[in-house]
């Protein structure tokens, strides 16, 4: 092959892997099942093979169909979890930073987003957490998420605090925090009490929260998390033009190890502004501790 054959091929090459199969559009198709298994320091034997179902940036809106985040939900449902977390962003209303019929906060999306998501149950419940643009149209979209998810799915809200979960009879802590951008975000009121052998399970929007954790020398065993759409458009070779975090491409997407501790960012289920996604399926995450 000469050098003209190869620049010819490599260009298809990247043509076809961008534009061809890659690509994905969020108001027709289908959420991919991922499968987790997360190795947990000490982990006690009762908590091997904890189960725990995984949905984030639903971004409920007009861009992004009932019928993905249904999916989503019957994925997350078909693995039988034992405990269900949903870590923000159920709308993409932002009358904050975003004009016209754009930004403009919708209560039908909150109800659209709620009936998608109505089949979720599991023994040890649904918890939530609330992401940027959950903030971003102010107390009344907060205020519209949390009471339609609490009535209607029964989400129980970790706003900056913590529950006590037991499998087998052994304990374990379930944290959350508002978004980390938000001034009401705080890590330190979310350990408060927290047993220092038990194992810590954060949920927090945006992954950054890890430099917090850092900063208070807290020991939390795993971090679950979205917020970045594992980049949402990633070209290949020149990889993700848009990421909204201060440490660049480190928590893109995936299990990420700091030590100790390990979060995962999921690929989140919908997007923005427009109905794409390129090479970056829309994902339902069930993590399995061992
Ligand atoms: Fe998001």
């Amino acid at each position: 092959m000469n050098r003209r054959e190869f620049l010819k091929y490599s260009l298809r090459a990247f043509v076809v892997a961008t534009f061809g199969k890659g690509f994905y559009n969020t108001t027709v198709g289908q959420v991919e099942l991922v499968r987790v298994p997360v190795k947990v320091k000490n982990l006690p034997a009762s908590l091997r093979g904890l189960k725990i179902g995984l949905l984030t940036d639903l971004h409920s809106s007009f861009v992004v169909s009932h019928e993905l985040i249904q999916s989503a939900a019957r994925l997350i449902m078909s693995e039988k979890p034992d405990v269900i977390v949903l870590t923000g962003d159920y709308i993409s209303g932002s009358t904050k930073f975003l004009s016209g019929s754009i930004g403009k906060f919708e209560n039908q999306y909150v109800i659209r987003c709620s009936n998608a998501l109505s089949q979720l149950r599991a023994p040890l419940g649904v918890y939530g957490v609330l992401g940027n643009h959950d903030f971003w149209s102010g107390q009344e979209s907060v205020k519209a998420i949390c009471g339609t998810l609490s009535e209607q799915i029964g989400v129980i809200w970790l706003r900056n605090r913590n529950v006590e979960l037991k499998k087998g009879g052994v304990s374990f802590h379930l944290l959350g925090v508002d978004d980390y951008w938000e001034p009401s975000c705080s890590l330190t009121a979310a350990c408060k009490g927290l047993d220092a052998n038990s194992i810590k399970i954060l949920l927090s929007h945006n992954p950054d929260i890890n430099d917090d954790i850092s900063v208070l020398k807290e020991r939390i065993d795993l971090v679950l998390s979205g917020h970045t759409h594992g980049g949402q458009v990633v070209i290949p070779l020149l990889g993700q033009p848009v990421m909204p975090s201060k440490f660049g491409q480190k928590y893109r997407t995936g299990l990420v190890r700091d030590g100790d501790r390990q979060t995962y960012i999921s690929r989140g289920v919908g997007c923005l502004l427009a109905p794409i996604r390129l090479n970056c399926l829309p994902e339902a995450t069930v993590i399995t501790l061992t």
